[in-house]
């Protein structure tokens, strides 16, 4: 061990920075306290790398102080805010004035005067987030826990400080917290304060979207997502934030025939994707999304019962408006979504019938490099209550994989393309960007797919030039 990356790491370590924001505190006379979060997650053994300071006094100063004692560390200044923050290698600590807060109905922003601990505390959302331990000199390391935090987080309940009433409405985005906490940390939500939520889910609109979003995606990057989405619903926020998922809650039957609920169908593939898509925030998406249009294919007719045709192409175009109404990203992330919404069906669908390869291929091509999470997505999309029937799937499924792997393994399709593109055609024929471009490529794609000719430059040319003929185009 080299000793002197020894003592770097140990100056950057939480009890280190602690020690040196106690002695400085101390020299300007401020009382200061390590508070919220970090403190939740300490004692829960989470770890955290976000550290919330207050003191009674200028939490600005406090920082200049302690980023000019502190090795190897960045200072970054919130003046509107009376905030700052130091960043200690990878530690992000904000520091912040005790304060007491007002609000007025119609507005997040608070009027904010100086005040003591407690009243800091106060102000807080949840009681297992307003603990918090002293720093100062005489009473390090005392907890300060006012509103029996640690009993609450040794009870696994979220609970606010206060009315919850008042809690909610200073700050409706508190609402999303309380769900987003209960499905991170597998708590339950304390029954007044889910009445709170219940009773003040419309002031929920007055919140930033993207601040709605970014809880809205911790619940579901969180290990109990599917616990999330039903208090979302039951709270009567769903149908507030996200109404395309609330519709899908609900069984209609008509002569006696009812289809499956695709709201807790839905959670239900969610939660068997879990293990698979840890971290994968888009793959969750992409589960949850897919049987978006479900509602608005519905059909029933007395022959086959209730069908949903067409769901996976239609779900797939109302992915763009979905993800413009949330502000999630209208790239390349949202793109993958789509194509997993779109291709849903497919593997599932190659169960059912004798094989082809041409299938396969096909398959292979539109899912590319994604077809490993297609198909974790499309394994969990097998949710029969009926074991066998689930079993039989299953089997058919792994055959399916098998399959799949067999033809990549010979043929490479996944990142293939097809051995004369559109630029070729349009030198060859001396001809514009134009539809029949479009046609000439898809003929000459679709018939090596279907192994009606081999995937070589020389066939391909050959096949381009007998059905560019019969399209009437003629080389100059
Ligand atoms: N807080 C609050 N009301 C909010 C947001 C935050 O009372 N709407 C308080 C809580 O005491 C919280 C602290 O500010 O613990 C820090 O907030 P934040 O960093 O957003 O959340 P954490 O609790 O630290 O949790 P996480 O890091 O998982 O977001």
């Amino acid at each position: 061990m080299n000793i002197l990356e020894d003592n770097l790491t140990n100056y950057l370590k939480p009890e280190y920075v602690f020690k040196t924001i106690s002695s400085e505190a101390n020299k300007l006379n401020q009382q200061v306290y390590v508070i919220g979060g970090f403190v939740r997650d300490k004692i829960l053994n989470r770890t955290s790398k976000d550290i919330d300071i207050v003191t009674l006094g200028s939490g600005i100063h406090l920082a200049k102080k302690i980023s000019q004692k502190q090795k190897t560390s960045s200072l970054k200044i919130f003046k509107n805010f009376g905030t700052a923050m130091v960043m200690i290698g990878d530690l992000e600590v904000q520091f912040i004035g005790a304060r007491k807060e007002s609000y007025h109905s119609g507005s997040r922003n608070p009027i904010v005067e100086n005040g003591t601990i407690e009243e800091d505390q106060n102000r807080r959302d949840f009681t297992i987030n307003a603990l918090a331990i002293s720093l100062n000199k005489d009473t390090y390391g005392n907890f300060i826990d006012p509103f029996n935090g640690l009993k609450d987080l040794e009870n696994q309940v979220i609970v606010t400080p206060l009315d919850p009433n008042i809690t909610f409405s200073d700050d409706p985005l508190r609402m999303m917290r309380a769900i987003r906490f209960s499905s991170q940390l597998n708590f339950k939500i304390n029954k007044s304060t889910f009445e709170a939520i219940i009773k003040n889910s419309e002031r929920i609109k007055i919140v930033a979207q993207e601040r709605i979003t970014e809880e809205l995606n911790k619940i579901i990057l969180s290990n109990h997502p599917s616990t999330g989405f039903k208090l979302l619903e039951k709270s009567g926020l769903l149908k507030i934030i996200f109404p395309e998922f609330q519709v899908l809650k609900g069984v209609e039957i008509i002569n006696g025939k009812g289809h499956k609920d695709n709201f807790y169908h839905t959670l239900q593939v969610l939660d068997n994707l879990l293990p698979h898509s840890i971290g994968n925030l888009w793959l969750r998406w992409a589960a949850i999304l897919h049987d978006i249009a479900k509602p608005i294919t519905k059909k029933y007719n007395n022959l086959q019962g209730w069908t949903f045709h067409g769901h996976e192409d239609k779900g797939a175009r109302m992915v763009p408006s979905i993800f413009r109404k949330l502000k999630l990203p209208l790239d390349e992330k949202m793109k993958y979504v789509q194509k997993l919404v779109m291709l849903h069906l497919r593997p599932i669908s190659l169960t059912n019938k004798s094989i082809t390869d041409s299938a396969l291929r096909r398959l292979l091509f539109d899912a590319g490099d994604d077809l490993e999470d297609l198909m974790k997505l499309c394994q969990s999309d097998i949710t029969s209550k009926n074991k066998e029937k689930k079993i039989k799937y299953l089997k058919r499924f792994e055959v399916v994989k098998k399959k799949l792997k067999g033809v990549e393994d010979r043929d490479r399709i996944k990142n293939w393309q097809p051995p004369i593109n559109g630029k070729e055609i349009m030198d060859i024929f001396k001809i514009q960007p134009c539809k029949e471009v479009g046609v000439l490529k898809d003929l000459i794609k679709n018939a090596i797919l279907d192994g009606v000719i081999k995937n070589d430059y020389n066939q391909a040319k050959k096949y381009l030039f007998i059905k560019a003929k019969e399209l009437g185009i003629n080389e100059k």
